[in-house]
């Protein structure tokens, strides 16, 4: 059977698959749906998803034939080495199904989970569920074993990209992926009810297993070369029989490599870290923006900036996102003013590097981290930090001078596009803010943009023929003569040809 790798390995291939032009697209429509008459916290968030019910291109269609059924394996039948399951790192400790779709439902409530979670080949029949602690579908599992029952489990691979998607977003337990998927999908995803178990899955599915999970019956998992550049031990996980087997004539089965970042999943990342911005806000009204860095996996590590309203504002944010579901597995908060872009590292750091003083600054709590943490003493609940680095206030106890605090006035200048002020006196300089729809963390940078080749602003500005504003970094070959200017790379450097330092007499 033929897999298909590193089908949304980048932005553009993702935004495409979603048919968006932009991750901003679903913040805003996702921003649209909860003005204005929502309340706060989650009872907002929920409510925002009953709207989505209410709308009728959004639920999922049930029909009753589909592609993914046109083959039925069941029993002796099944034959899961016949599915190409990916081997990755030398010390894993099997093969794995990296982009199975896991079909869950609350025994209790009947609510369904859909998830993403890698699942170890143990023989022809049985596979390992690696779902972690906080994750829905165990927490189903715990409810069906504490009744005594077994768990109907349904895998779905090669799936619509919206519904891949939000099998990977993390959603509140009670809120329905395929309501989320129909709403980034913009129509409904049509259903097909499984052959051996209650559950339903998408029909244009290339392959779907089909078993019933029994309490207690357990495995042991990995190891396994993690998102954390780790191997993450091995430990007992559920191990599920599977009973059927059902596909299309011709399948093409989905797979994804896991590893340290940055790797395949990096835009699923993003596109969360996008589109939960208005939902965050709903939680925590205070944020204005958020960024959480690829190199942190995406929940070690938060930066937010906040119109600070009164002293310690910055701490109070802290503990709001450490109590926001799956943010509370956040290891580092940073709080930054609302006059910082938090996808500028360079500009991030600087604040939380000078503008702090660690005896006031750093707030220490313990709580739960990722069940992944490889660095935490305790499994589950280890320390974190929140750094605020926010401008203090005299409440705060700022070191107070005749002129102000010690540090209130900066003598580096923002880019000019950045305030009211520098927006005139940038355009007199002839400094134009870069087209809005290309920054990394809006958009896609369009054919040809060379922020795609990762070159910020500041370098495009010094290519502006006005020698004398010196901003950002030096051209490589130093100033142009007068009347000439520089255009883009310098030769020796374009092609990917590297520089000759050896003297020119004696190059060949
Ligand atoms: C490539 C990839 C692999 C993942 N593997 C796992 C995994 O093995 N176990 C797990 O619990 N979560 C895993 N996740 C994260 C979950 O998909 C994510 O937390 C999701 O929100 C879980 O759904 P749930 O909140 O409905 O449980 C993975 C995510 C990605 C993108």
């Amino acid at each position: 059977m033929p897999l298909a790798m590193n089908v949304y390995g980048t932005d553009r291939r993702l935004l495409k698959a979603l048919d968006l032009k932009s991750y901003a697209e679903i913040s805003e429509r996702i921003g649209g749906l909860l003005k204005p008459e929502l309340p706060h916290g989650f009872v907002g968030v929920r409510e925002a998803f009953g709207k989505l019910g209410a709308m009728t291109h959004v639920p999922p269609r049930k029909v009753k034939d589909a592609p993914v059924q046109e083959v039925v394996l069941r029993g002796d039948d099944v034959d899961l080495e016949q599915l190409p399951a990916l081997f990755t790192w030398p010390k894993d400790g099997g093969s794995f199904f990296n982009l199975g779709l896991t079909h869950t439902k609350d025994p209790e409530s009947g609510v369904r989970n859909l998830g993403l979670y890698r699942l170890q080949r143990h023989d022809k029949r049985t596979i390992g569920m690696h779902w972690q602690i906080h994750k829905d579908s165990r927490n189903h599992y715990q409810v069906a074993a504490r009744r005594g029952e077994r768990l109907p489990v349904a895998i779905a691979f090669g799936c619509p990209p919206a519904v891949t998607y939000a099998s990977t977003a993390p959603l509140p337990g009670d809120i329905d992926e395929y309501l989320f998927a129909g709403f980034v999908q913009g129509k409904r995803i049509e259903m097909v009810d499984c052959k051996t178990v209650p559950l339903q899955v998408p029909a244009q599915a290339e392959v779907v297993l089909e078993g019933w999970l029994e309490p207690g019956e357990m495995l042991p998992e990995g190891p396994y070369g993690d998102h954390t550049g780790f191997y993450t031990p091995q430990e007992p996980f559920p191990a599920l029989t599977i009973d059927c087997v059902t596909m299309r004539k011709r399948p093409l089965l989905q797979s994804i490599v896991v590893g340290r970042p940055p790797t395949e999943d990096g835009p699923l990342g993003r596109a969360t870290e996008r589109f939960f911005l208005p939902l965050l806000k709903i939680i925590v009204p205070d944020i204005v923006d958020y960024h959480l860095p690829e190199s942190g996996g995406f929940h070690n590590c938060a930066i937010v900036s906040i119109d600070k309203k009164y002293p310690k504002h910055a701490q109070k944010v802290m503990h709001a996102i450490w109590g926001a579901h799956m943010m509370s597995l956040t290891k580092l908060i940073v709080v930054v003013d609302s006059d910082c872009d938090v996808h500028d590292l360079h500009e991030v750091s600087w604040r939380a590097l000078g503008n702090t003083d660690y005896a006031r600054d750093l707030t220490v709590v313990e709580g739960p981290v990722d069940h992944l943490d490889h660095a935490s003493y305790q499994q589950f609940w280890g320390g974190k930090a929140g750094i605020d680095a926010t401008r203090k206030w005299p409440e705060e106890g700022t070191r107070a001078t005749a002129a102000g605090p010690t540090w209130s006035s900066p003598t580096r200048t923002r880019p000019p596009w950045s305030t009211a002020a520098g927006r005139s006196t940038g355009c007199d300089l002839g400094l134009r803010r870069p087209p809005a729809a290309a920054g990394t963390h809006k958009g896609v940078p369009a054919p040809g943009d060379d922020r795609a080749l990762g070159l910020r602003p500041a370098l495009r500005l010094h290519r502006r023929p006005h020698r004398d504003v010196r901003v950002g970094r030096e051209h490589p070959l130093g100033p142009a003569a007068p009347g000439h200017r520089r255009h883009g790379r310098p030769a020796h450097l374009r092609d990917g040809r590297q520089p000759d330092h050896r003297p020119r007499d004696r190059r060949p």
